[in-house]
C-alpha cells in the first residue's frame, strides 16, 4: 500500500534531508517543487527563466506554476512507495489543488507532518548548507560536512553547490513568505484531523526515528 505525506515547515526545518532518507529507506518518490523549480532554471526553459528572479529573492512562484508541475508529476505515473510532497503546498490554493488531483487520481493524503524549529537555528542552517547537484544528499558545514575528498558520499559526483537564495535578505523574505502564505496550512490541515508534528529541532537521525513513528513499520515490500 502507497502512502502520500506531506512535509511541511519553514525553509531550513529539514524537508529535504528527510525527504532524501524515506527515499532510501521507503522506496517513496520525493516530489520537491523547489528542485523542479531549480531543474528548470538551469535547463533554460522560458518558465525557469522566469522564475529565477522570483526564487532568488526567495518569494513565491504563482500557484498556476507549481500545481502544474505537480499534476504533470502524479498524471505521468504511479510510485508504488507513495509520494512525499516537499515544499508543496506553500499556499491555500495549492492544498486545495493537491486535495483536488488526488481525489481525481483516486489517491489518499495520508500524513501532513509539520517540521516544528526556532528561527534562530535556520539562519545557521540555511547558510552552512550545500547540495549534491548530481544526487541532491544535502550537508551541513558543521553537522553535515562534504567528505573531505570533496566527493558525494552517496553518488560520488564532485559536484556539490551552494544555492543562490541562501544567504541571509533571501531567508527573510522566505521567511516571511513562511509566515504570511504557508504557515495557515497548519490551521487548515488541523482542521481536517491531518496535522502531526515533530521536533526538527533534533539531530536528523532522531527527526527520522520520529517520522519512521508517524509512518509506522511499512517498509519498501510491504
Ligand atoms: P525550496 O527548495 O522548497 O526551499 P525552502 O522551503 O526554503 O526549504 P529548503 O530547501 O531551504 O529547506 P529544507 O527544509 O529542505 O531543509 P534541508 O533539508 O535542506 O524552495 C525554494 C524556492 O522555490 C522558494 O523560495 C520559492 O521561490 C520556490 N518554490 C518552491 N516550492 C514552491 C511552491 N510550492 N510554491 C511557490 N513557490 C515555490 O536542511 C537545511 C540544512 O540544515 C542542511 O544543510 C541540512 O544538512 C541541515 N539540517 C537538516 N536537518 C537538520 C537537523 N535535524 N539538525 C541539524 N541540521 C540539519
Ligand atoms: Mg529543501
Amino acid at each position: 500500500m502507497s502512502t502520500n505525506i506531506i512535509l511541511l515547515g519553514p525553509p531550513g526545518a529539514g524537508k529535504g534531508t528527510q525527504a532524501k532518507r524515506l527515499v532510501e529507506e521507503r522506496g517513496m518518490v520525493q516530489l520537491s517543487t523547489g528542485d523542479m523549480l531549480r531543474e528548470a532554471r538551469s535547463s533554460g526553459t522560458e518558465m525557469g527563466q522566469r522564475v529565477a528572479a522570483v526564487m532568488d529573492r526567495g518569494e513565491l512562484v504563482t500557484d498556476e506554476i507549481v500545481i502544474g508541475l505537480i499534476r504533470e508529476k502524479l498524471t505521468s505515473g504511479a510510485a508504488s512507495g507513495g509520494y512525499i510532497f516537499d515544499g508543496f503546498p506553500r499556499t491555500l490554493a495549492q492544498a486545495d489543488a493537491l486535495a483536488a488531483l488526488l481525489d481525481e487520481l483516486g489517491q489518499s493524503l495520508d500524513h501532513v507532518i509539520e517540521m516544528r524549529v526556532d528561527d534562530e537555528v535556520l539562519v545557521a542552517r540555511i547558510t552552512g548548507r550545500a547540495t549534491c547537484a548530481n544526487c541532491g544528499e544535502v550537508y551541513h558545514d558543521v553537522t553535515r560536512p562534504i567528505p573531505a575528498d570533496g566527493k558525494c558520499a552517496n553518488c560520488g559526483s564532485t559536484e556539490i553547490k551552494r544555492r543562490a537564495d541562501d544567504n541571509e535578505d533571501a531567508l527573510r523574505t522566505r521567511l516571511l513568505a513562511y509566515y504570511k502564505q504557508t504557515s495557515p496550512l497548519i490551521g487548515y490541515y488541523h482542521a481536517k484531523g491531518q496535522l502531526e508534528s515533530v521536533d526538527g529541532l533534533a539531530a536528523i537521525e532522531a527527526v527520522s526515528a520520529e517520522i519512521a513513528g508517524l509512518l509506522g513499520q511499512q517498509t519498501q515490500d510491504a
